[in-house]
């Protein structure tokens, strides 16, 4: 069902006829939600607006804000830059070094982890209405009765994207506050873990706040991220306490997930299957080309899954790494100097990005 509706956003902006007007001029698509009573709307195509980014919505009045509207009263200010400026990475190396990869376990706790993962997995895959097998029908019956082939939609992305983010951020935020209590309570030092998992949580949650420029959750997904967010924040906070080592593993496996889950969405746009997305009016949101710092002309939304995509294979590498670390006595490799540059070491870009992370004998 197609709907086009002009947004009124309260209180009312002296530029509100402006935008009335430049809006009818928008072509906007937007969906009624269908299954399980998610309900997620997209603001798909976007008119470039300097006052307001959303002209157009399904969502009811009541629901509809702007999720991060400008402060207020911040008249000095021209802009608040990231506090953790995410590296420059080269086009090619987004394309070349990053691929679907998986790291065999190889003791019992590289199996919990793993096993923890799939189960995970199989939840988020229900909670999001996600089946991998996208191209070929299924058979539902003895008589071989089938079904349609299943297919993503934009929609159906956007979903897992926010629920698959919203519980990714809190593993980094876990581990860094617990390592950080550890150095305060023991008076050690801490040889620089606690940055690098806070920055992951926080590149978590830029992914997280990106995808909510484009899609809207409705009561019911916000209530499976509280519910998501309550069980997975103690589960990990207790588990980290008992074996930090079992955890990274945990995280590394999980990641694996997330790039298996952005290549298959870019596999579908390189595929033709997501229209809205490969439309040339289709605009990326802001927060965005400013964290990634994409450059003009390579706006489009295959990027932007390319490189939260490489962010998702970097912090597999970073955990795998972890996890193969002694957790109260090595230095975090990704931050450390060595003594021989002229071979690749571990470090914050995709250079030499190794999906199964580094043995602690090549880094320590
Ligand atoms: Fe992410
Ligand atoms: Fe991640």
């Amino acid at each position: 069902m197609y709907i086009t509706r002009a947004s009124v956003k309260p209180p009312l902006s002296k530029y509100a006829a402006i935008n009335a007007s430049k809006a009818i001029t928008c072509l906007v698509q937007t969906y009624t939600p269908s299954t399980a009573g998610l309900s997620l709307n997209l603001a798909r195509v976007e008119c470039r607006d300097p006052f307001s980014r959303r002209q157009f919505s399904s969502t009811s009045k009541a629901q509809l804000r702007e999720y991060f509207p400008k402060p207020e009263g911040d008249k000095q200010i021209f802009k608040t830059d990231p506090a953790w400026p995410h590296p420059l990475v080269k086009h090619e190396h987004l394309t070349k070094n990053i691929y679907f990869a998986h790291r065999r376990p190889r003791d019992f706790s590289d199996r919990v982890a793993l096993f923890m993962v799939r189960m995970l997995r199989l939840v988020t895959d229900i909670a999001t209405g996600y089946r991998h097998d996208v191209d070929g029908p299924e058979v539902t019956d003895r008589t071989g009765k089938t079904t349609k082939p299943y297919a993503m939609s934009e929609r159906k992305w956007l979903i897992r994207f926010v629920f698959l983010e919203s519980v990714a951020g809190v593993p980094g935020m876990v581990a860094g506050m617990l390592r950080h209590l550890h150095s305060l309570r023991r008076m050690k030092r801490d040889n620089g873990w606690i940055e690098t998992l806070l920055e992951e949580a926080y590149n978590e949650r830029m992914h997280l706040l990106t995808f909510l420029k484009m899609a809207e959750p409705g009561w019911f997904m916000k209530l499976m991220i509280l519910g998501a967010q309550g069980v997975f924040f103690n589960s990990m906070f207790l588990s980290y306490l008992i074996s930090p080592r079992t955890c990274h593993r945990f995280v590394g496996y999980l990641e694996e997930e997330a790039v298996l889950t952005y290549t298959l969405a870019i596999q579908d746009i390189d595929a033709g299957k997501l229209p809205q997305w490969t439309d040339p009016k289709f605009v990326i949101p802001d927060l965005a080309v400013n964290y990634w710092r994409i450059p003009e002309g390579q706006r489009t939304m295959k990027n932007l899954l390319l490189y939260i995509r490489a962010d998702e294979a970097k912090h597999r590498e970073v955990n795998h790494t972890l996890g193969n670390l002694n957790q109260n006595k090595d230095p975090n490799p990704f931050v450390s100097s060595y003594k021989d540059p002229s071979v690749p070491h571990p470090g914050k870009g995709i250079e030499h990005i190794k999906p199964q992370g580094w043995e602690r004998d090549e880094v320590i």
